[in-house]
């Protein structure tokens, strides 16, 4: 039977009507309005376009959308003088720093500048050991995106079975860490596993996120699995020009899986929406109000 396909990009228009709802109760009962700092550094054309939809979709949830595009050639403290700015800003309750900065810029030194309560990236080294010591994090979107997906479609998590390919620091590390939370039973697989099939083929959940297109095969998976594909890759077409995939071969893996992601229309969509929702429950946090539960984990 045909895997049910996750609509992420419903999912994640419902995520951004919730944002827009405690937007207008924010403004309402205490005068304030939301506010996001994006932060571009040089001219990466993928970069442009994610930073105007941010933009976009900040403003149409009723938040305040703060732009900050600096040129290739600002220096590293230069952009953290800015950073510091934005800390002190009162009106800026998250900070994005948006990846990859020029070279020359010490990615690290510049995520660990931003205030820890406005790092609505979730990247901060603070956050990242707060989540895996499981205390109150601002959480990473794509993997807040993805347990949102799966607490949808499970309830509970607990005792299933977790592979997790990838290990970066923006999605495999901390989607690993929100499984455990979960208590699933969580492995973490990456380019270099040698036993992947063997594995998959006892995973109830298969997150993949290692940015090879089509890496994983349908032929690998348990029956019935739930299969989150973060990747999103451009590959030349049988009908010529391109087309993009995710990580994981959609046609054999819809075949065999339970659900699965589309790519493009699944976990996509959800990541600038968990923007706004930490950007959201950042500001109920500023001003210590009880924040949404809907829109964190
Ligand atoms: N570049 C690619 N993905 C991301 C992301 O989630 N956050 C930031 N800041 N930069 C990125």
């Amino acid at each position: 039977m045909a895997a049910d396909v996750i609509d992420g990009k419903s999912f994640a228009s419902r995520i951004r009507e919730s944002v827009a709802c405690y937007v207008a109760e924010l403004v309402s009962s205490i005068g304030v309005t939301p506010g996001l700092a994006v932060v571009l550094v040089g001219d990466d054309p993928a970069s442009q376009v994610y930073v105007r939809s941010k933009g976009q979709q900040t403003v149409a949830a009723g938040m305040n959308s703060f732009e900050h595009r600096l040129p290739a050639t600002t220096s590293q403290n230069e952009l953290l003088g800015l950073i510091e700015q934005l800390n002190a800003d009162a009106s800026v309750h998250g900070i994005l720093v948006q990846l990859p900065l020029p070279k020359g810029i010490d990615e690290s030194a510049v995520i660990n500048a931003i205030s820890p309560a406005k790092d609505v990236d979730g990247f901060h080294i603070s956050n990242a050991g707060m989540l895996s010591t499981g205390q109150k994090a601002m959480v990473p979107c794509t993997p807040l995106g993805c347990l949102m997906m799966l607490r949808q479609r499970y309830g509970d998590l607990s005792g299933l079975n977790a592979v997790v390919i990838g290990r970066s620091n923006i999605v495999g590390k901390p989607m690993a860490q929100l499984l455990l939370r979960e208590s699933c039973t969580v492995t973490v697989a990456h380019s270099r596993t040698t036993n992947l099939q063997q594995l998959l083929s006892d995973a109830d959940i298969v997150v993949a996120a290692v940015g090879k297109p089509l890496f994983v095969s349908g032929d690998w998976l348990k029956p019935g699995a739930t299969v989150i594909d973060v990747g999103i890759n451009r590959i030349e077409s049988a009908e010529g020009g391109t087309r993009l995939v995710g990580d994981v071969d959609f046609d054999s893996a819809s075949a065999k899986a339970g659900a699965i992601t589309p790519v493009p229309g699944g976990v996509g969509p959800m990541t600038i929406a968990c923007l706004l929702a930490n950007t959201v429950t950042a500001c109920y946090r500023a001003h210590s109000l009880p924040e949404p539960l809907e829109l964190s984990v």
